[in-house]
């Protein structure tokens, strides 16, 4: 790979080109464990265990503008259907250490010791201050892959109501990788980074988790037609990682197909996990959203070797901040999907078959699906439909 970014790049951007490929979250990648694949290998779970008080410490990022109020609402569930976790809160106001935006060490290490995090909102500046906590968070945990299921909400009406997508991202290189140049004036350069190391890590896991949550086929989605050394490389590894998982059906699809397909009918999607380089995930994961009803409705999971963070994906809604207006599914359901990843799939399945009762009902909604109820109404609400 360095070798060809020494061909392409003009000479006296060369260097420049060498020190971006030896940037420690590449290195660091090479090193985790899903890319060496022994026989029978299997992704690692959550590692974490319970306390002498037989509950699990996680990290808990409330976040900024909505965040406190849509991680009370959390906590309030929580606690009153018993899951056996207690918080531990974590600021990550960035500092600057070395000239590079850095989150708090306490943080860092509550997240490494808990193994997971449930996190809300953070805001960036827009064209200056410090760079993206996201990424920062992504980064400094090797987040490797985004998990972004999409499910019709029943009573929450949307073109479709059979859609059941799950999107599977890869989160740390692709055209994200921020290796950009200048050329000559007028002209820049900006490389798509595909490795082996970091597409077997996903691609392995993307095979792990649709045999986990029973949907049997896997569908990587590419440009390799185009893009022929690098979703090549992606693609030709995904064929070859199928021979590990023969309960998996495995096939490919064209990014422009996959697009149209989806739009046109989502229900043949539902048997299916799709898997794809970073760009194509960030768009095609907002374009399921929309199809469930936007971002407020949807779900993620960040997930890494050791550790994993849960996030709603819409932002920190300053505009409606402070007001009790916010609405808590999307950070709801990425608890559901945090309770899931650590084992608890009877708090989940409970507190999740409430959320759907409350948003079926719609008596008690909030304003942005079209009710009146402010957050702790809503919450309220879900805990009265615990069954
Ligand atoms: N994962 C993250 O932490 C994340 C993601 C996106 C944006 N951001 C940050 O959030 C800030 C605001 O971004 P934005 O305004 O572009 O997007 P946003 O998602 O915060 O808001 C877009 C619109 O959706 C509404 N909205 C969002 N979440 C809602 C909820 N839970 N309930 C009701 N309404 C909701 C807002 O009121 C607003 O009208 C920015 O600083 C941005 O960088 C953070």
């Amino acid at each position: 790979m360095l070798s060809r970014c020494l061909r392409t790049a003009p000479a006296r951007q060369s260097v420049q080109c060498m020190q971006q490929f030896t940037r420690p979250s590449f290195v660091q990648a090479q090193l985790r464990s899903y890319s060496a694949a022994a026989p029978g290998d299997k992704v690692a779970g959550f590692k974490g265990t319970t306390g002498s008080d037989g509950k699990y410490t996680v990290t808990l990022i409330e976040g900024d503008g909505i965040g406190p109020e849509i991680s009370q609402s959390v906590k309030d569930i929580f606690s009153a259907a018993n899951v056996p976790i207690k918080w531990e809160p974590v600021d990550v106001t960035p500092t600057l250490k070395d000239g590079k935006t850095v989150i708090p060490d306490e943080a860092i290490d509550s997240i490494h010791r808990n193994y997971v995090a449930l996190k809300g909102p953070l805001a960036t500046p827009i064209g200056k201050g410090h760079v993206s906590l996201n990424l920062t968070l992504r980064r400094t945990f090797n987040l490797f892959a985004n998990v972004r299921p999409c499910k019709s909400i029943a009573g929450y009406k949307t073109p479709y109501d059979n859609v059941d997508t799950v999107l599977i991202r890869e989160n740390t290189e692709g055209e994200y990788s921020g290796i950009e140049h200048v050329v000559v004036d007028g002209v820049v350069q900006s490389i798509k980074l595909i490795t082996k190391a970091a597409s077997e890590r996903v691609l392995r896991f993307a095979f792990q988790y649709a045999q986990d949550v029973g949907k049997p086929k896997l569908r990587v989605v590419h440009k390799a037609t185009i893009m022929k050394m690098s979703d090549g490389l992606f693609l030709n590894l995904a064929r070859d990682i199928s021979k590990e998982f023969p309960n998996v059906e495995f096939d490919a699809e064209l990014l422009d197909n996959a697009c149209l397909r989806i739009v046109t009918d989502p229900s043949p999607y539902a048997d299916k996990v799709l898997v794809m380089p970073n760009l194509y995930g960030d768009i095609l994961s907002d374009m399921c959203a929309g199809l469930i009803g936007g971002l407020g409705l949807t779900p993620s999971g960040n997930i890494g070797d050791e550790c994993s963070i849960f996030e709603a994906v819409h932002g920190s809604a300053p505009d409606i901040a402070g007001k009790g207006l916010a609405n808590p599914t999307a950070l709801l359901l990425s608890s559901i999907m945090m309770l899931q990843h650590m084992g608890l799939y009877q708090h989940a399945d409970r507190i999740q078959a409430a959320i759907f009762k409350t948003l079926a009902e719609g008596k008690t909604i909030t304003g942005d699906l079209g009710g009146k109820a402010k957050t702790h109404e809503y919450a309220d609400a879900v805990i009265k439909n615990f069954q």
